[in-house]
C-alpha cells in the first residue's frame, strides 16, 4: 500500500526455516527442493517476501549458523542449481527472496579457520586468538549458550566464540575480513536475491582491551541483549561494517534490502542502524519481550513508532522465530492461547510497517515442549546439559497433509523420520485441515493479508484509546482502518466510533452489544 514506496517499508515477510519447511527427498529434514513445491501456499498466503534461515554447506552445530562455505549450498538442503531454482521460482510467483548472512563467526569446518589451525598466520588473523592467563582463559567472557566463550588450541593460545565452540569469531579488524564479506553479498545479488538478514549485526566488533563486562550491566537481561558499556554488543565501531554493505547493495538495481538481527532494545541506538546510509530495516523485538498486557503492547508501539520515526526507517512487528518460544504458548496455550495469537495477528499486521510471520504460526502452531531430550539438537540445549531447554520446540517439522505423522512434511513412502518428532494433535493443525476450516488461524491469516494488501502499510496510527485502557484502539491511515484488541480480562466497551459497526474482520465471537470480548481483535472500516 505504500505509494512507489520500496517494497520493504511495508512487506510481509515469511520466515522458513528450511530444516523444519518441506522435505522433498525424504531423507527426514527439509530442503530447497521442498520449499520450491510449497511456493504455491505461500502465494495463496500472500505473502510478500520469505526470509531463509542460513542453507550454506555447514557441520550444522547450529543448525546452520555455523557456515563452513558462504558460497554454496549444503548437500542436505540440495545445491546451488536448486538455490537458484528456488529464487526464480520464487520471483515468479511474485516473491522475493531474502538470505541469511552470518558474519560475526564462521564454522569450525570454514577452509581459513582449518588453516588457522593448522598454523597459517594470515589466517589466524582473521580470527581472535589470544594467549590466557596462566591455564585460565584470556578474560571471564561467557558463551551465549552457556560455559566460556574461549577454547583452547594445541599451541595453548585460545580463540573466542561468543556461540558454540564451532562457531569461533572473526576479526572484523582484518580488513581481509571485510573484503571477504562484501564478496559474499555480491555472490548472492548476482544471483538474483533481494536482500539480507543479517545475523548478530550487534555483534562483530570487540572491545580490543578485551575488557570484563562491567559491574553495572542488568544481569536479568538475556546474554544477548546490549547494554550501555557492553564490550562487545552495539558498539559505535559496527557501524563502519553496514557503511560499507549499503555502497555494495546500493550498487544493484532494484530494491534489495538488509535487516538486522539486533538485540539492542534500546529505539535510539537501534534507530543508528538505519540511518539512510547504513542497513534498510531491523527486527524489532517489543513484542517478543512484551508480556500480554496493554500498557506493556502500548509501549511497544509508541516506542518503536517514535524511536524509528527519527531516523525515518520503517518499523518491523516480529511475534516468533526459530529462537524464541512459540507465541501461541507464550500466551499461555491452549485455548487461550489461540485466542490470543489470533488477536496479536491483526494488531500486528494492522500496525505501520513490516511483518514477519514465523512458518507455522499461521497454523496456530504451538512449542512442543515434550521434545525427548536425546533427539534435541540445539547447542543451547547440550552446552548447559539441559538446563536450558533451547530453541528445538519451535524447530519442529511443519504438518501439511494427512493425519499421522509425517503429515506431509516427507513424502509418505519415504523412510526418513522427521528430524524432530511432530505432536500426533497437529492432525486438526495442517494446513490442508486449515485450509478448507473458515474459523482456522490459515483463514484468518489469508483473510488479514487480503485487507492489509488492500489498505495498510506504511502511513500514520492515530491513537484513539487513552493510555492504560486495556482496549487498544487505533486509526490508521492511509487505509481508514480501526484496529481494536482487548488485552484485559473480561468483556470492554468498544469506541463509540466503531461500537456499533459491521466489522470487516474478527478474530473471535464478538457479542454485538458495543463490547469486545476478551482476547480478541476487530478491524473495522472507518
Ligand atoms: C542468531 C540466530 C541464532 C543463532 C545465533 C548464532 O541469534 O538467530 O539462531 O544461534 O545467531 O549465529
Ligand atoms: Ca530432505
Amino acid at each position: 500500500m505504500t505509494a512507489n514506496g520500496p517494497w520493504w517499508r511495508d512487506a510481509v515477510i515469511y520466515q522458513v526455516y528450511p530444516r523444519s519447511f518441506a522435505d522433498a527427498n525424504g531423507d527426514g529434514i527439509g530442503d530447497l527442493p521442498g520449499v520450491i513445491s510449497r511456493l504455491p501456499y505461500l502465494a495463496e498466503l500472500g505473502v510478500d517476501a520469505i526470509w531463509l534461515n542460513p542453507f550454506y554447506p555447514s557441520p550444522q552445530a547450529d543448525a546452520g549458523y555455523d557456515v563452513a562455505d558462504y558460497r554454496d549450498v549444503e548437500p542436505l538442503f540440495g545445491t546451488l542449481a536448486d538455490a537458484d531454482a528456488l529464487i526464480a521460482s520464487a520471483h515468479a510467483a511474485g516473491i522475493k527472496v531474502i538470505v541469511d548472512v552470518v558474519p560475526n563467526h564462521t564454522s569450525s569446518a570454514h577452509a581459513w579457520f582449518r588453516a588457522a589451525l593448522a598454523g597459517d598466520e594470515a589466517a589466524r588473523a582473521r580470527y581472535i586468538f589470544r594467549p590466557g592467563a596462566g591455564d585460565a582463559p584470556p578474560n571471564g567472557w561467557q558463551s551465549m549458550f552457556g560455559g566460556p566463550a574461549w577454547t583452547r588450541v594445541d599451541d595453548g593460545s585460545w580463540y573466542l566464540h561468543l556461540f558454540d565452540t564451532a562457531q569461533p569469531d572473526l576479526d572484523w579488524t582484518n580488513p581481509e575480513v571485510v573484503a571477504e564479506f562484501e564478496d559474499v553479498l555480491r555472490f548472492w545479488l548476482d544471483r538474483g536475491v533481494d536482500g539480507f538478514r543479517i545475523d548478530v549485526a550487534h555483534g562483530l566488533r570487540k572491545d580490543p582491551a578485551l575488557a570484563e563486562l562491567p559491574e553495572t550491566l542488568d544481569r536479568n537481561l538475556p546474554l544477548h541483549v546490549a547494554q550501555p558499556g557492553h564490550p562487545f554488543w552495539d558498539r559505535d565501531e559496527v557501524h563502519e561494517i553496514w557503511r560499507g554493505w549499503r555502497k555494495v547493495l546500493d550498487a544493484y538495481p532494484g530494491d534489495r534490502a538488509m535487516v538486522a538481527e539486533a538485540w539492542v532494545l534500546d529505539f535510539a541506538r537501534l534507530g543508528r542502524y538505519l540511518r539512510p546510509d547504513e542497513l534498510h530495516t531491523a527486527f524489532n523485538f517489543a513484542f517478543l519481550v512484551a508480556p500480554w498486557d496493554a500498557r506493556a503492547f502500548r509501549t511497544a508501539i509508541d516506542d518503536t513508532l517514535d524511536g524509528l520515526a527519527l531516523v525515518g526507517a520503517p518499523a518491523t512487528w516480529v511475534l516468533s522465530n526459530h529462537d524464541v518460544v512459540r507465541h501461541a504458548t507464550r500466551y499461555g496455550g491452549g485455548a487461550q492461547g489461540q485466542a490470543r495469537a489470533r488477536a496479536a495477528a491483526l494488531l500486528m499486521l494492522a500496525l505501520p510497517g513490516g511483518a514477519y510471520l514465523y512458518q507455522g504460526e499461521e497454523l496456530g502452531l504451538e512449542e512442543v515442549l515434550d521434545i525427548p531430550d536425546h533427539l534435541r539438537q540445539d547447542p543451547n540445549f547440550i552446552r548447559t546439559n539441559g538446563a536450558e531447554r533451547g530453541r528445538d520446540g519451535c524447530r519442529v517439522p511443519i504438518p501439511w497433509s494427512g493425519t499421522t505423522p509425517p503429515f506431509g512434511f516427507s513424502p509418505t513412502a519415504s523412510a526418513g523420520t522427521p528430524w524432530l518428532p511432530q505432536p500426533a494433535s497437529w492432525a486438526t493443525r495442517t494446513a490442508e485441515a486449515e485450509h478448507g476450516d473458515p474459523d482456522s488461524m490459515l483463514s484468518l491469516y489469508r483473510a488479514a493479508l487480503d485487507l492489509r494488501k488492500e489498505r495498510l502499510g506504511e502511513g500514520e496510527l492515530e491513537w484513539l484509546s487513552a493510555p492504560g485502557d486495556p482496549v487498544l484502539c487505533f486509526r490508521r491511515t492511509p487505509g481508514n482502518l480501526i484496529c481494536a484488541i482487548n488485552l484485559g480480562t473480561s468483556p470492554a466497551p468498544l469506541h463509540p466510533r466503531v461500537a456499533g459497526a459491521e466489522p470487516l474482520l474478527a478474530s473471535g465471537p464478538l457479542t454485538g452489544d458495543g463490547h469486545l470480548p476478551a482476547d480478541t481483535a476487530v478491524w473495522f472500516a472507518s
